[in-house]
């Protein structure tokens, strides 16, 4: 059955990529949860989805450009009117830790951030972090494909999906491409490439799933899941579906 995945956590409802977040979605009873990773200065895997903090901290700058301990004095949810409380830019390790304490056992979609910017050794820190006792199942996801041929090297287990914008071209590439078991497209492509998508074998999980009609085509083409920034619309749905 396709698996619903909280899009950087439940961000139509709760700023995106927090604790606060990822907590309630497990809490909602998600399949999955996708989350963005870049690099601090000092080199600690931060999970925020821009490259920059303007956006959604009450910092500036590149995220490259400050440490942890300074990337920790913001505030990752003031820019959120539905929500009071401070939340943290918080670690993967911090992520990790609260699905472990949570006992999810669905899959964390680990999105690797590089294709704006090279973090150097990216690769080897997230599989050395990912070397740890788990109750989840861990995914990487990338739009840059050296970054998933990189993590492919180190570590062939874990499963990895590239993120794709989509043209006719890239369904034949990525049916060859060794590193993934599947893509994660732009579901705006996914509407207009029926056909080049129905002899493809691997995978499919679309981005960003936020309408009934959507996601309802996404249970009726049996795609393997899709990504949402409304989870818990998504699992009345599949309810409703599966009846
Ligand atoms: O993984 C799907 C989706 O997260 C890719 O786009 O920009 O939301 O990270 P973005
Ligand atoms: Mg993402």
């Amino acid at each position: 059955m396709t698996k619903i995945f909280a899009h950087r956590g439940s961000k139509g409802t709760h700023p995106e990529n927090t604790l606060a977040a990822f907590r309630h979605s497990i809490e909602l009873g998600v399949d999955g949860i996708e989350l963005d990773v870049h690099l601090s200065k000092d080199q600690e895997l931060v999970v925020i989805h821009d490259e920059t903090l303007e956006r959604t901290t009450n910092g500036s700058g590149f995220v490259y450009e400050h440490t942890l301990a300074e990337l920790k004095e913001l505030n990752a949810s003031s820019w959120f009117s539905l929500y009071d409380d401070v939340q943290q830019i918080p670690t993967l390790e911090e992520v990790l830790t609260l699905c472990n304490h949570l006992g999810f056992t669905g899959i964390v979609n680990i999105e690797v951030k590089t294709d704006q910017i090279d973090y150097p050794m990216i690769e080897e820190r997230l599989v050395s972090l990912l070397q740890q006792e788990k109750t989840f199942i861990p995914m990487y996801s990338s739009f840059n494909l050296l970054t998933l041929d990189r993590l492919h090297k180190l570590d062939p287990i874990i499963k990895k999906a590239w993120i794709m914008e989509g043209t006719d071209s890239t369904i034949d590439f990525a049916n060859y491409f060794q590193a993934i078991d599947s893509i994660h497209p732009n579901f705006e492509w996914v509407v207009t490439a029926q056909e080049e998508l129905s002899g493809f074998t691997k995978s499919i999980r679309p981005w960003t799933v936020n309408q009934e009609s959507e996601m309802w085509m996404c249970f009726e083409k049996k795609f393997s899941g899709f990504h949402t920034d409304y989870p818990e619309k998504a699992l009345a749905l599949k309810q409703l579906y599966v009846q």
